[in-house]
């Protein structure tokens, strides 16, 4: 069986001086193996700080983004190639905050997948509606089209992805969706890998949107729920400890 991820998405917080009391709360907490992968998508001034602190741990480092260009003039972007340099294992790509704030179009999360892949790193192809979508009952159309574009591009190395569900009225709102709403959602998107790919069920499908120390579990029982990935409480040791815990 596949094991659970659950990943923490810091988004834009921390410093050098709280990332080491996080971290040094979260390897305490791990010494014992966890049942699933852990990672922690970092932003990138830290990488170095958090990839010498987790050596050696059950901690993966993540990426937030990476560049869909391999390198040149793109000021401000980050290559896979770099991350590669600092041993990123995962690359978060198209969460909702860089569609909305950023303008990222399907076609640019394709790509940036299509990056992450050639450098070996694991995109974590995010997804998710509105909530005007959802009311309008376009939910299913939205996931399907936005992870469709990355089926297209990425063709046969399809199976090596992670995909996020993260619907957008869930993020940050402490509306959490339920385990059968986003079941629903998980089984639509599993389908859907099932007929790009023979191997669909081995692709680790997480929900992310306000998952915390209290409701992980629930979620995590769901048949298609591979694991997890966790802003606002990934920042606190205990609360993320506690959903690791809860993924097995
Ligand atoms: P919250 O867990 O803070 O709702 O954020 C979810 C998310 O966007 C993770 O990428």
């Amino acid at each position: 069986m596949k094991k659970k991820l659950i990943a923490g998405n810091w988004k834009m917080n921390g410093g050098l001086a709280s990332n080491e009391a996080l971290l040094n709360g979260l390897l305490a907490g791990l010494q014992q193996a966890p049942a699933c992968d852990v990672a922690l998508a970092v932003p990138a001034p830290y990488f170095a700080q958090v990839s010498a602190k987790v050596a050696g741990s059950a901690i993966a480092l993540a990426a937030q983004d990476v560049s869909a260009h391999a390198s040149g003039a793109y000021t401000g972007e980050t290559s896979s190639v770099m991350l590669q340099d600092f041993g990123v294992r995962y690359a978060l790509v198209g969460h909702s905050e860089r569609r909305q704030y950023h303008g990222e179009s399907d076609g640019v999360v394709a790509e940036k997948a299509r990056q992450a892949l050639a450098a070996g790193i694991t995109p974590v192809v995010c997804v998710g509606e509105t909530l005007q979508e959802r009311e309008a009952g376009q939910t299913e159309a939205v996931v399907k089209r936005q992870l469709a574009a990355v089926i297209h591009v990425n063709g046969h190395c399809i199976s090596e992805i992670v995909v996020a569900y993260e619907p957008v009225w869930a993020i940050g709102t402490g509306r959490t969706a339920t385990p059968e709403q986003a079941q629903q959602v998980h089984a639509v998107l599993r389908a859907q890998l099932a007929a790009a790919s023979a191997h669909a069920d081995r692709i680790r499908i997480v929900y992310g949107g306000s998952m915390n120390a209290a409701n992980a579990a629930e979620l995590l029982a769901q048949p298609d729920i591979d694991g997890g990935l966790v802003g606002g409480a990934s920042l606190k040791a205990e609360d993320f400890l506690k959903i690791i815990a809860a993924a097995r």
